[in-house]
């Protein structure tokens, strides 16, 4: 009711409502470099689009007199009781998404305001040790691209754990960036321009393997960057990975229950489905159509969940096929673009408001109550 409270004073939002305006407005913020990373995928970006559009195949059941006044959104994750199943995605330029140039902090604080958990990329602009204090008492991941230079992995683990970070996402599906014609048509990459590098140049590790300091010679400390990214981890890492830490680890970009079977076997606490938004590989299954068979082999793992997520009906379908918690990664960042902190939080907020609004309507009282048996089909 605050909205329409509000608006008996004749105030109405500022922000956007619907995602069709907020990608819209947003878009037009932004810097047509950042735009075009942002709002662009891999191929001719059909993978992208199908991620958005699978959600509408399925169609709630609605139920009736069993909705309690209030809902009860929270989720347990990795022993932490959470009070949504909403959580941020890494993005990695998030940190340019702002107008300020600071959007990690921004998302950050937003993360504080709202209890909504972000995962931090491991391409921030501003390094690790600034964004985690800005978390507040919500819990924060940390991302990891692994470089080859496996101490300089482990370098980077250790300062997510010092930072505080609660839980240790690692990226399986972009050692190589994909095939994005809206980048490749403007040669934009911003990491090449030093952008979203500060874990690196600040990594002592990393530090220690360059014959000038990053201040020194930025070229020659990006181009080291580059050598280390590419680094296509197989199977027989996984004990490696999992040696580095205790905290909770999770594998991202899983989408094939095989796949999810070996992550177990390694001793996982999670694994993340997700086809990167669409960014990574075009002509692939879109996320949603991937999660039943991952949830199914995951047998009571945890599932985290993105690509494609827009509303409050998208976090709801999420959940009723079994997702844990549910990303978003684009929308923030368009929130981030409007409005830095306040934009995000509202984006956020938003989002949970109509989770919470249909589970009200629809009578799904606990994300418990959302099962596959709430949903049907829609020819
Ligand atoms: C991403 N994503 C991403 N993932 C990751 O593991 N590390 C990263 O640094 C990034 N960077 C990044 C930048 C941008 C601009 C976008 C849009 C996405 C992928 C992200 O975590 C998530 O998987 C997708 O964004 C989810 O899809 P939607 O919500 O954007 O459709």
């Amino acid at each position: 009711y605050e909205i329409y409270l509000d608006g008996l004073r004749g105030e109405v939002p500022s922000l956007p409502m619907t995602y069709a305006d907020l990608e819209a407005q947003a878009q037009a913020a932004m810097s047509p470099s950042v735009r075009s990373y942002v709002a662009g995928g891999a191929g001719d970006e059909h993978t992208q689009r199908a991620n958005v559009t699978a959600f509408e195949g399925w169609g709630l059941v609605p139920r009736m007199m069993v909705s309690p006044t209030r809902r009860d959104l929270s989720v347990d994750l990795f022993g932490m009781r959470l009070a949504t199943p909403l959580f941020m995605a890494p993005v990695g330029v998030i940190g340019l998404c702002a107008q300020d140039g600071h959007g990690d902090l921004a998302a950050a604080r937003a993360s504080a305001r709202t209890g909504v958990p972000m995962v931090a990329s491991t391409l921030t602009v501003d390094p690790m040790e600034e964004v985690a204090p800005e978390f507040g008492d919500t819990p924060g991941f940390f991302q990891l691209y692994t470089p080859t230079d496996r101490e300089v992995a482990e370098s980077l683990v250790q300062r997510a754990e010092a930072a505080g970070f609660r839980g240790i996402v690692v990226t399986l599906d972009t050692w190589i960036p994909g095939w994005r014609p809206r980048d490749l048509a403007t040669a934009n990459f911003p990491q090449l321009r030093g952008h979203c590098l500060a874990n690196y140049f600040s990594d002592p590790v990393f530090r220690s393997r360059l014959a000038k300091s990053p201040e020194d010679d930025p070229e020659a400390a990006v181009l080291h960057w580059v050598r280390l990214f590419g680094n296509p981890l197989t199977w027989d890492d996984l004990p490696w990975l999992r040696s580095m830490t205790d905290l909770p680890l999770i594998l991202k970009g899983i989408c094939h229950p095989d796949d999810v079977r070996r992550a177990k076997d390694g001793g996982v606490d999670g694994v993340y489905c997700s086809n990167h938004g669409g960014r990574q590989a075009n002509g692939g299954l879109p996320a949603l159509d991937a999660l039943p068979a991952v949830v199914e082999a995951a047998d009571g793992l945890p599932v985290l969940f993105d690509s494609g997520v827009r509303t409050g009906a998208d976090v709801v379908k999420a959940v009723a096929l079994g997702a844990t918690a549910v990303g978003i990664g684009r929308p923030y960042a368009y929130g981030a673009a409007l409005g830095g902190t306040d934009g995000i939080v509202h984006v956020l907020r938003a989002l949970l408001a109509e989770t919470d609004l249909l589970m009200a309507v629809d009578g799904y009282p606990t994300l418990a109550d959302l099962t596959p048996e709430a949903l049907r089909r829609v020819r």
